[in-house]
């Protein structure tokens, strides 16, 4: 008897819906596949703390949920590369979208934070533009993305057809479909943006490295400059007199200028405690070694940074092993836990 119920709720369960899927074939053909205007976006917001300036927006890539979402998807997905990596291979949220030790035994990878606000990007600042400029050079030439590939994907089809109203997905798509996701990953939340809004104490060593970097005293706050902690320009810090390897020549590569030698970008300090290979070729493995450069390992090059030569400097920085605990503490407020933990940017998959 019982059976005979389930069998009998079962037959008509199952004509209902053929019933339903039939008118819905018949009503409304895909209305992705035939309608050629993309679909209306929903806006959304760059998260812009009152204390930074204007994130960099280009008018024709506003920022919308849905783009947001469709550039973390590629982010994520190793259909960009033609070996199985993704760009989240080497950008791991959990580590501020880098990783530890040097791609190609060459250069640390570069970490993806408040990148909104660069136009001077790679560690020799051989790249200009904008998110998207850079973007279009990550699947064009680093990447060298299989477009076939991707066309293949009905997923990617639809869903570029859908916001882009695009038969065909070119670089250009992908690009700026990227570049909407990167733009979202905001580091504001650090121990340092939360005592600028009066929501944390400094401890006393946290506010004497403060101290220390924003007078003349340690003078890092010229180039990492509040709140972005980077000036986004470039700069000879005397790391080396003698350039025996080419990668360390910096911006001189690309103008040929001599006064450009060893002048590399200024990088970002938010969640710097989280990385093991500091400088643009790594050389450093600690903060403390960091310290100990500016402390006493400059060379005074021609091209010195004109910061990096003031009189007071002459003799180096001399702070005594208390006050590079203090920087070294002050440094670590830096570290931004909701940003590596966040459920917006990590893996959608
Ligand atoms: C195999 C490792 C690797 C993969 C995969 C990778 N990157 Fe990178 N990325 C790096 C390295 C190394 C650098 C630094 C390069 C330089 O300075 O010359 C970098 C730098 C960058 C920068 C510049 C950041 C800055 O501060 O100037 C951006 C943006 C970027 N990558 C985006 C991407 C995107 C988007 C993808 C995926 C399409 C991707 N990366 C995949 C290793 C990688
Ligand atoms: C004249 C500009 C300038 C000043 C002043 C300056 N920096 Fe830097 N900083 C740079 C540049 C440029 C680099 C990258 C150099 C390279 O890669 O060769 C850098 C690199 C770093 C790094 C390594 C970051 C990484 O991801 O590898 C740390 C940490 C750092 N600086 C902290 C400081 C501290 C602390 C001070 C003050 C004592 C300071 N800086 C003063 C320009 C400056």
């Amino acid at each position: 008897m019982k059976q005979k119920f389930v069998l009998t709720a079962l037959f008509v369960a199952l004509f209902v819906l053929s019933f339903v899927f039939s008118c819905k074939k018949n009503a409304d053909p895909d209305p992705v596949i035939a309608n050629d205007t993309p679909a209306a976006l929903t806006p959304d917001t760059i998260l812009t703390p009152l204390y930074f300036p204007p994130p960099i927006i280009p008018d024709d890539n506003k920022p919308s949920k849905e783009l947001v979402q469709l550039g973390r998807q590629l982010y994520y997905d190793p259909i960009l590369s033609n070996n199985g990596r993704s760009c989240a291979s080497c950008h791991v949220q959990s580590l501020g979208f880098t990783v530890p030790g040097l791609y190609n035994n060459d250069m640390p990878v570069l970490p993806h934070v408040n990148l909104a606000w660069y136009n001077n990007f790679m560690w020799d600042g051989s790249k200009q533009g904008t998110l998207e400029d850079i973007m279009m050079f990550e699947v064009k030439d680093f990447f060298a993305t299989d477009l076939a590939k991707v066309n293949q994907s009905m997923t990617y089809k639809l869903l570029f057809k859908k916001y882009y109203g695009v038969n065909t997905i070119t670089y250009k798509e992908l690009a700026y479909a990227l570049a909407q996701f990167i733009r979202t990953l905001v580091s504001a939340n650090t121990k340092y943006d939360l005592s600028l809004k009066g929501l944390y104490k400094r401890s006393p060593d946290e506010q004497r490295g403060l101290e220390i970097f924003f007078t003349e005293k340690g003078d890092c706050f010229h180039c990492h400059v509040n709140p972005v902690t980077t000036d986004n320009l470039l700069h000879n810090t005397g790391l080396d007199s003698i350039f025996s390897k080419e990668s360390d020549k910096g911006y001189y590569l690309i103008s040929g200028l001599p006064s450009d030698l060893g002048k590399f970008r200024t990088p970002n300090l938010r969640n710097v405690a989280l990385r093991n290979r500091f400088m643009h070729d790594g050389r450093f493995s600690s903060l403390e070694e960091v310290i100990d450069f500016y402390d006493h390992g400059m060379h005074k090059v021609n091209n010195l940074d004109p910061v990096m030569s003031l009189p007071a400097k002459n003799n180096g920085l001399q702070l005594n092993a208390i006050e590079k605990k203090q920087l070294i503490a002050f440094l670590k407020t830096f570290t931004d836990s909701t940003f590596i933990s966040s459920p917006k940017y990590a893996n959608p998959y």
